[in-house]
């Protein structure tokens, strides 16, 4: 259930392809640990570093004020208890989830627990600058006025609390700075009947470029104040701090690959910068107060006929396209608007060599997008840095690990295509405090040098991270597969490296998530309809068929998905190995004992997790979304809170797998089932939507969630009929379904959730 399909032809979704040819890893091929999971489980793993402030999205973490930093800790060390730095009251001992489930739901409504109310927020095409007209949402409204509007598929977002004195301050409750994702665009709702197109194929070709224009604009990022006022929340429209970054934003690269033959194009011919950025899909936030943003599906927005192009290309060349799937004619066939302008707006979406070399054309466009983006939303005339260091793929998102003073940072980053992998960066240099409210150049100080790795996960239920450098884990010039060159390569072509360092293939890695109270780290696999009986392994186990509604239509692989999670080891996340189990499986609860490995119920089965945070206010308490589109014959997307235990507080467990008459054992580790005490549904929302993006106010008595593409597979056949449109979520009536942002409070004005 995404809009990630390819304009060309709507049954391709881009989300579900998977580019990865490797082999890795062959669990029979691996060196079996000799270190027990008992004894593994054993070592302390809630360091003081675990205790503060790893606020990966939805909550800006720390403050500018009275910033909480741990002095730096020992490890190994032994297990400490968790103070919570957070504001507000502190939440009940033990903690337990304060409402009722909600019910599956098919209504095109947005559904919480009683004593709960939800308000809309923040719509797609709201204007956030004074003198720009509210939103008629028809496809009329005029295409220079985007920039200064919100824009489509709300995603990942944080909340950075904001002061009197207009600085930082996590603990702000009722004034702050929304920094959210659009990620992608439901054009059919977007112009008066959708994309004007002409053609087909390859020849299709865009006709009206003001609908180009409004979807350059409706990519990117907003930065909009928010404000509470009584018990109401409203965004400032006509806010100094208000901001849009978007497809046209200039960007500067930083990191190994700035300034390289690489990233030069006819834009930058020196390699230093591009414009835009897309598909930005989760995020994450440092330590000294700025956003970060995250590019997932960004390959398939470049023209790249193959069969044309190949031939003007080496085989390093061939084979890196291949891998990140740069190929087609361009998801929305930007590239295809004439005459092109003089500053090329629609050509740098051709990725083709057209030119002499390549300061003449954008050959090499697609190198400048797959990357970790840096936002100052304190600053809105600042420049956002790509941060190469981080590495090239599908990001989803990247979530700080625990941060603890004199110690390196840690971001933890999955790619979010069908067999791709977890991925995470550790800064050369350890966290000063006085570096908080430092902006970009903090950023150039943390991000800019350091060591990126990649996960394997072993059988045993430990784990290693492979360093991805040069020289390193067969990284080489001589890599048959693919000969790296030098460092800025190796970030360039992350997948590559990761492939021959022997990283494990997930079932789609989304967000990642830490717990506070302990460092551990989550990781949602959404789903992966190209998982195999004969290929599954201990960290992505189960093959089964979802069958879906009454036509029982074949949904074989992993169609529910799973949370997996783990501990690096002496609670240090800078470590090098790790132990794991899996959290939760995903599964209709009347599935067989083998796929609802979690013994999910009514009150909280569900499929495809996607979004995952865990609140900074309420130590522990872990909300998690949904983005489905197997379930949906049953229930709209939600979203669920949870009370997580720790890694290891299930079992070992031996599945079985089951494709027709083909039986397969697998062994895996299986986490404590939650029950509904530790799992309850707690929001369903509209027709057609995804549930994605979470962040609460400093005190955690209001909570974010953006509800993204509503009614987004009504046939563009049915655009002149409104009765047929699959969702008119938010407005009603007849109108045009919006994204948007929700904000949830508690009647009785208390903590969400708890
Ligand atoms: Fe944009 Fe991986 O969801
Ligand atoms: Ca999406
Ligand atoms: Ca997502
Ligand atoms: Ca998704």
């Amino acid at each position: 259930m995404t809009a990630n399909t390819r304009t060309d032809d709507p049954s391709v979704d881009l989300d579900d392809i998977g580019t990865n040819p490797t082999s890795n890893p062959s669990f029979t091929d691996l060196i079996a640990s000799r270190l027990s999971r008992r004894h593994l489980f054993g070592l302390g793993v809630g360091t003081a570093g675990t205790a503060l402030l790893q606020a990966c999205g939805g909550g800006g973490g720390g403050g500018g004020a009275g910033f909480p930093v741990l002095p730096p800790a020992p490890a190994p060390a032994p297990p400490a208890p968790a103070p919570a730095p957070a504001p507000g009251p502190a939440p009940a001992t033990p903690m337990k989830l304060g409402f009722n489930a909600v019910a599956k739901s098919l209504a095109d409504v947005v559904t919480v627990p009683a004593g709960y109310t939800a308000s809309v927020l923040y719509r797609l095409g709201d204007p956030i600058a004074a003198g720009v007209a509210a939103y008629k949402n028809d496809g009329t409204d005029d295409a220079t006025t985007y920039d200064r509007r919100a824009g489509d598929h709300h995603d990942g977002m944080t909340f950075f609390g904001m002061n009197a004195s207009n600085k930082w301050d996590a603990a702000s409750a009722s004034r702050g700075l929304l920094a959210m994702n659009h990620e992608a665009i439901t054009s059919l709702f977007l112009h008066p009947t959708g994309q004007t197109i002409t053609g087909s194929g390859n020849a299709a070709v865009r006709t009206v470029s003001d609908e180009v224009l409004r979807e350059f604009y409706l990519h990117g990022v907003s930065v909009i104040e928010v404000n509470k006022n009584g018990s109401a929340w409203s965004y400032k429209q006509d806010s100094s701090f208000n901001r849009r970054v978007h497809t046209l934003t200039e960007m500067q690269f930083s990191g190994p690959a700035a300034k390289t033959d690489y990233l030069k194009t006819k834009y930058s011919t020196d390699g230093s910068k591009t414009r835009g950025t897309l598909n930005n899909c989760a995020n994450g936030t440092t330590p000294w107060g700025t956003y970060l943003t995250c590019e997932e599906n960004w390959a398939g927005y470049f023209r790249r006929i193959a069969a044309t192009d190949n031939p003007s290309r080496s085989a390093k060349e061939i084979a890196s396209f291949t891998r990140y799937g740069v190929a087609g004619t361009g998801r929305e066939l930007w590239a295809t608007v004439t005459p092109d302008t003089a500053d090329s707006i629609y050509g740098r979406w051709n990725t083709q060599v057209v030119g002499a070399t390549a300061t003449d054309d954008f050959r090499n466009g697609a190198h400048t997008y797959g990357w970790v983006v840096e936002i100052d939303p304190f600053n809105p005339s600042s420049t956002p840095k790509k941060r190469t260091a981080l590495g090239r793929f599908g990001h989803e998102g990247a979530c700080l690990g625990p941060v603890v003073a004199g110690k390196p940072l840690v971001w933890y980053m999955g790619d979010d295509s069908q067999n791709e992998y977890l991925y995470k960066f550790v800064s050369t240099k350890g966290w000063d405090a006085a570096d908080v409210g430092g902006g970009m150049a903090a950023g150039d100080k943390y991000m800019d040098d350091g060591k990126l790795y990649v996960a394997k996960f072993n059988a045993d239920g430990t784990g290693n991270w492979l360093e991805l450098s040069l020289g390193v884990n067969g990284i080489t010039s001589g890599n048959a597969a693919y000969p790296f060159a030098d460092a800025a390569d190796v970030v360039v072509n992350a997948r590559l490296a990761a492939d021959v360092a022997g990283a494990t293939k997930m079932d789609r890695p989304e967000w990642t998530a830490v717990n506070p109270k302990n460092g551990e780290v989550y990781l949602t696999l959404t789903n992966n309809a190209a998982r195999a009986i004969a290929n599954t392994d201990a960290a992505n186990p189960r093959y089964y068929n979802d069958p879906k509604g009454t036509a029982q239509t074949a949904q074989k692989g992993n169609p529910n998905g799973h949370v997996i999670r783990f501990a690096d080891a002496g609670g240090n996340p800078a470590a090098t190995t790790f132990n794991w189990d899996v959290y939760l499986f995903g599964a209709r609860s009347t599935a067989s004992a083998d796929i609802n490995l979690s013994n999910l119920v009514a009150d909280n089965d569900f499929s495809s997790p996607d979004g995952m945070w865990f609140s900074q206010a309420a130590p522990g308490l872990l909300w998690l979304e949904t983005d489905d589109g197997k379930y949906t014959d049953v229930t709209n997307c939600m979203l669920l809170g949870a009370l997580p235990g720790k890694v290891g507080d299930g079992a070992a467990k031996t599945i079985i797998n089951v494709d027709g008459a083909t039986t397969a054992t697998q062994a895996t580790f299986v986490g404590k089932a939650p029950g509904t005490d530790g799992l309850r549904r707690f929001l369903v929302g509209p027709v057609d939507c995804e549930i994605t993006g979470i962040a609460e106010s400093g005190d955690g008595r209001a909570l974010f969630v953006n509800i993204q593409h509503p009614g987004e597979n009504t046939a563009k056949a049915d655009i002149g009929d409104p009765s047929k449109y699959l969702s008119h979520w938010p407005q009603g009536g007849t109108a045009r379904p919006r994204s948007a942002t929700l904000v949830i409070t508690k009647d009785d004005g208390g903590l969400i959730g708890l």
